[in-house]
């Protein structure tokens, strides 16, 4: 029984009983998923929708594999960390293989979050020091210690940034403080740390920590210059800090070539700690904290035990490895790499025909479409992206748009995404842009106008940003290079990675 309720009983229960900031995907017509399978999602009436969202069903909705593996364990043993029990000591081990040799220490924990409040605490208790550089629009959890250091949250709600976080420009060359046309926008970017690191000195206050998603999700699909990782490592360690890379979206191979973001950023670019979570279970609630030997036991000689009731419990573990086996058996990095870079070279030729794209930019299976309204001033087109996340949802592809102005459409697909899936989804989103520019004639300006009629129910929220294009971007940047880290064909000779 897949069932319980119909689907209007079902959100009016909903309505009654669930915490009214939890919010619904589409809220003015809310999808009811009953079933999945690899990248495809099932609502009430059987109704397929293509799945490029979900980056935590990570080697495919319900694999059997990794059913097979909770189910043979469950039959067997659940149990908490305190016993001696294999899973948990191959499974530290198997990820551990996967990451440079001195991160080899782990903590489980059940979420992103708990992840991330326990890497604060383990640079707190290393460096004796309180404060956190974080970057603008990140996004790091749930907890009341993460919404502090995400001003993706704090900047949105009436919470004032605390004393001891210092929010540090997001290193976005399409939009950001420095852009493709900067001769090293890198050092620029990772100046600014330090800038920061020498105000708070002044200010008596001392860095534990820096904080930053490998590539920004939430963020708006950022992927920061080559070489900016390097120089803030530098510059937070001498401050006596740790640097923290958050892998909880995009680690586990999204980005292809790597197994981990970071790892894009060559081989003399080393985190102190690496938090990861949404794709370690498969759906599954896994994560963990991975660190060095020098690290943990800093955090054990404050003498405080640290026990998490379901971290690392035999059957989690048993999940996490056969995740990590269908990974390699499937070459899903593999696949990742060649339909990653097969959409983003179709995502390139809707870009040279649709003047709403102002930027496609990606690695692997993790690709953002930047929609603008004006190509030099890249106004955000917040209201078409939308208007066009509504559209592509009738035409059963689910997508969501993110960043600062709402204005990026997010792909992130199960890893088991194909090339078939990817020219379905161009061909939907070519549709609809083509729909969109013959409502408003061949345009350089705003596709969507006051008045233009929409050929499809807008979202309330969608309509009152369409009516405000307050969001000015003085800039202009025509000549776009690309930022180093992420090879492709289209590639200029030297330091940018987009288009
Ligand atoms: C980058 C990043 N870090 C941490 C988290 C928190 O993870 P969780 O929701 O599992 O607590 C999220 C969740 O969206 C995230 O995007």
């Amino acid at each position: 029984m897949s069932e319980l309720y119909s689907k209007r009983d079902t959100l009016s229960l909903r309505t009654r009983h669930i915490g009214p900031s939890c919010k619904v995907f589409f809220a003015d017509d809310p999808i009811k998923i009953v079933r999945a399978q690899r990248q495809y999602m099932f609502d009430e009436k059987g109704g397929r929708y293509l799945d490029c969202i979900n980056n935590v069903s990570h080697v495919g909705h319900c694999h059997p594999e990794v059913l097979k593996a909770a189910l043979k364990q469950m039959e067997l043993l659940n149990t908490n960390s305190r016993f001696l029990h294999d899973n948990i000591v191959e499974y530290a081990k198997r990820l551990s293989a996967t990451l440079p040799e001195k991160l080899s220490v782990c903590y489980f924990t059940n979420s992103g979050s708990e992840a991330n409040d326990l890497a604060l605490r383990l640079a707190r208790q290393f460096s004796g020091h309180q404060d956190v550089i974080t970057l603008d629009h990140a996004y790091h959890g749930h907890l009341t210690s993460l919404i502090e250091i995400s001003p993706y949250k704090f900047q949105e709600g009436k919470d004032i940034k605390k004393e001891f976080v210092h929010v540090a420009p997001a290193p976005d060359t399409y939009r950001g403080k420095y852009r493709e046309d900067h001769a090293d926008p890198a050092s620029a970017y990772a100046d600014d740390v330090k800038k920061i690191i020498e105000e708070a000195h002044k200010d008596g206050r001392k860095i534990a920590a820096f904080i930053t998603e490998s590539m920004q999700s939430c963020g708006g699909q950022i992927i920061p210059p080559a070489g900016y990782f390097q120089k803030v490592a530098k510059y937070v360690r001498e401050a006596g800090g740790v640097f923290i890379a958050d892998e909880v979206q995009v680690g586990f191979g999204r980005v292809g070539k790597h197994f981990w973001s970071f790892q894009m950023h060559g081989e003399d670019f080393v985190p102190d700690i690496v938090t990861m979570g949404k794709p370690m279970g498969n759906g599954h609630p896994v994560a963990c904290v991975v660190t060095t030997r020098e690290i943990a036991e800093a955090f054990c000689s404050s003498g405080m035990e640290y026990f998490n009731t379901y971290g690392g419990n035999p059957v989690s573990s048993a999940v996490g490895l056969a995740v990590l086996d269908v990974i390699e058996s499937e070459d899903l990095r593999g696949n990742a790499t060649r339909v990653g870079d097969y959409l983003i070279e179709l995502l390139n030729k809707q870009k040279a025909k649709h003047a709403l794209i102002g930027d496609v930019r990606g690695c692997g299976l993790f690709i953002g479409i930047d929609l603008v309204k004006d190509h030099q001033k890249r106004t955000p087109a917040t209201a078409e992206a939308q208007h066009i996340i509504y559209r592509m949802k009738e035409k059963r592809v689910l997508l969501s748009a993110d960043g600062p102005h709402r204005n990026v459409l997010k792909i992130k697909p199960p890893m088991c995404f194909t090339e078939e899936d990817a020219v379905f989804m161009v061909e939907q989103l070519d549709g609809i842009l083509t729909v969109l520019e013959e409502a408003n004639g061949p345009q350089t300006g705003s596709v969507i106008s006051e008045n233009t009629v929409c050929r499809t129910k807008m979202s309330k929220e969608a309509h009152s940003e369409l009516l405000s294009d307050s969001t000015k971007d003085p800039k202009e940047n025509p000549s776009r290079k690309r930022n180093g880290l992420c090879a492709d064909k289209n590639a200029l000779p030297n330091k940018r990675l987009k288009t």
